[in-house]
């Protein structure tokens, strides 16, 4: 059977969420690649006042709900990061708890749901030349909660580093699948 969708340009509206502990490091410069890569922005989450989760929710005021708004009209969604500790970076353990919010409160719940079915991609770095399937498990399982739809990972072994020409390939690869099937749910 022909395969027709490979063909067929597909409009891809991606965001990179980006938390690192320094902005010009190598997963700063591996999302930097990929943004220009889609003509995609990135997203600094240590550059937004975005505060930790509040059963209360005493927070709503803060940069969450305005940067919320803004993804959920993106697909796919790019989350960066390196590995920190077989996790996340900081800043993007605080958005994702965040996103609790949008499953607590009603009159975010409607929004929220605007996250099922959309792409998830997660790009990191670490100095393994694999990234831990913990760290991995914990996306996949928190986008599978989320009914986003898991869509591949980007690692990048940056034990000598983040080189552009040296990681070119591999971040081209994965440029050229998220272009592929980003956004057609
Ligand atoms: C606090 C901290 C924890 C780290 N933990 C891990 C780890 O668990 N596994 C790993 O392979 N590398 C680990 N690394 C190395 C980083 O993942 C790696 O240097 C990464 O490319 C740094 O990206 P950055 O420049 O954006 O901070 C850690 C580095 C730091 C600073």
């Amino acid at each position: 059977m022909v395969r027709h969708h490979a063909l067929v340009a597909v409009p891809v509206n991606p965001i990179i969420l980006f938390a690192s502990s320094r902005r010009d490091g190598n997963t700063g410069a591996l999302a930097d690649a990929i943004a220009k890569g889609l003509r995609a922005e990135v997203v600094d989450l240590s550059a937004l006042q975005i505060s930790t989760y509040d059963y209360a929710h005493r927070n709503r005021d803060d940069d969450f709900e305005p940067l919320m708004a803004r993804v959920l009209d993106c697909d796919p969604i790019i989350f960066a990061t390196p590995i920190y500790w077989y996790s996340c970076a900081p800043p993007m353990k605080v958005f994702l708890d965040r996103i609790t919010d949008y499953l607590d409160l009603p009159d975010l719940l409607d929004a929220g749901r605007r996250l099922r079915r959309k792409r998830a991609y997660v790009v990191c770095t670490s100095v393994r030349e694999e990234a831990s399937p913990h760290f991995v498990g914990a996306f996949q399982d928190t986008f599978e909660y989320l009914g986003m739809l898991f869509s591949g990972v980007l690692h990048v072994d940056c034990t000598d580093g983040y080189h552009p020409a040296r990681h070119h390939a591999l971040t081209q690869d994965f440029v050229d699948q998220v272009a592929r099937t980003g956004g057609d749910g």
